[in-house]
């Protein structure tokens, strides 16, 4: 892949840059800003070389039309601050308006397009049409710059279809997430942890079947671990259960057992009457969840388990928080995961828009931890060995 300075010289050329700034947002305020000032750094460096950056991005998931409620606007704002520089803000994508910003930049000028996701062609799954987009997009600038990590596995227009109409190069967060998890495929020091949490297990099946080949110890979290517990025979009350996957994740659990990989699951966990502030709430045995509770959060006797498990790897990715840490009641889980991997002698990489989102919330400094990775999805399906559409578009 071509780095940006392999670009040669960028003076006066329109530049536009796929970041990933899919923020979490509450009204116009951004709860974290991690994303926007991982992706600065490469803006900043194609200001500094006289570039008139052109910046695109997506913000949720609206479904292909202008909706208020995605607007990129605070980001544009707040990217702006992060930047110590002035951010247009296009209030469309390619219309009237993109044009006009682009037209009005100077050298070192850098703007902000409206959520890419607006248009029904950036997500389309019709060549055609997601082409057509692409060539929209590509008409506005001179050259690409890929540094949008967290939606490399997205086959879209902004991230696919363009760099494949214009001179291209990756950016370096782009290339700084390749370096840290290429160390993880390779040939990483052991032993080595990995630890999944979050909602759906469906979403790893993939990740955990290729890591059965090289991981020492996988630990099992969040809502996916109750699917594990009932492939364990065990009840899980009101629990998120995935019905269908049952069998898929009882077949991995023996493999693990052929291939000598521990699986370390929660042994205590805890159950709630709701997930309202005023739930009742216990700490239960991983396998007697009462019929009517819903478990929330791994047990502290999980937590110590999961800790000492950790600390003793010398290599650990960890994607998924253990609980619903959003709420204090249901984030000491979580909480216990993330100073466990502050103690690693050895890479730690967290990975992804929820775990890396979780550390700062509570208060953990991001140089406690090797890499936080701006990738959810994309640090998976990279783990996970799979091609991904944004990286094989990067390529010479
Ligand atoms: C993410 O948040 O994981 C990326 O920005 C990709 O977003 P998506 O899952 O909506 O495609
Ligand atoms: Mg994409």
């Amino acid at each position: 892949m071509k780095t940006v300075a392999d670009l040669g010289d960028l003076r006066g050329k329109r530049v536009l840059v796929r970041s990933d700034l899919n923020v979490p947002v509450e009204g116009s305020q951004i709860t974290d800003d991690g994303r926007i000032r991982a992706s600065a750094p490469t803006i900043d460096d194609l200001a500094d070389r006289g570039a008139r950056v052109v910046v695109c991005a997506h913000l949720g998931r609206p479904k292909g039309s202008p909706d208020p409620a995605y607007s990129l606007a605070p980001v544009a704002a707040r990217l702006a601050e992060v930047l110590g520089r002035p951010v247009q803000f296009a209030t469309d994508t390619v219309g009237d308006s993109a044009k006009a910003t682009v037209a009005e930049l100077g050298d070192g000028d850098v703007a902000l397009l409206e959520n890419l996701r607006f248009n029904a062609g950036e997500e389309s799954k019709d060549d055609a049409e997601r082409q057509a987009f692409a060539d929209e997009l590509a008409g506005l600038v001179e050259v690409y710059v890929g540094d949008g990590f967290g939606a490399v596995h997205r086959k879209h227009a902004s991230v696919f279809d363009v760099p494949a109409r214009l001179p291209h190069a990756a950016g370096d967060l782009v290339r700084a997430e390749i370096a840290v998890l290429q160390r993880l495929t390779g040939k990483p020091e052991r032993p080595y942890a990995v630890v999944l949490g979050g909602a759906k297990v469906s979403d790893k099946l993939g990740v955990i079947d290729n890591l059965l080949g090289s991981v020492d110890q996988l630990l099992v979290g969040g809502g996916m671990v109750f699917t594990f517990l009932k492939a364990q025979g065990h009840e899980v009350g009101k629990s998120l259960l995935e019905k269908d996957q049952v069998d898929s994740v009882r077949s991995y659990l023996e493999q693990a057992t052929e291939r000598g990989v521990e699986i370390v699951l929660p042994v205590d966990i805890v159950a709630a009457s709701s997930l309202d502030d005023d739930a009742d709430i216990e700490v239960v045995g991983a396998d007697s969840i009462p019929a009517d509770r819903l478990g929330a959060d791994i047990g502290p006797a999980s937590a110590k388990l999961f800790a000492a498990t950790i600390t003793k790897a010398h290599t650990v990715f960890w994607n998924g928080p253990m609980g619903v840490f959003e709420k204090a009641a249901f984030a000491d889980g979580t909480r216990a995961v993330a100073e466990a991997l502050t103690e690693v002698e050895g890479l730690t990489v967290v990975g992804g828009g929820d775990s890396a989102a979780a550390v700062r919330q509570l208060g953990f400094q991001e140089s406690a931890f090797g890499h936080i990775s701006t990738g959810g999805g994309a640090s998976l399906e990279f783990l996970e060995g799979t091609t991904l559409p944004g990286l094989t578009a990067l390529e010479d």
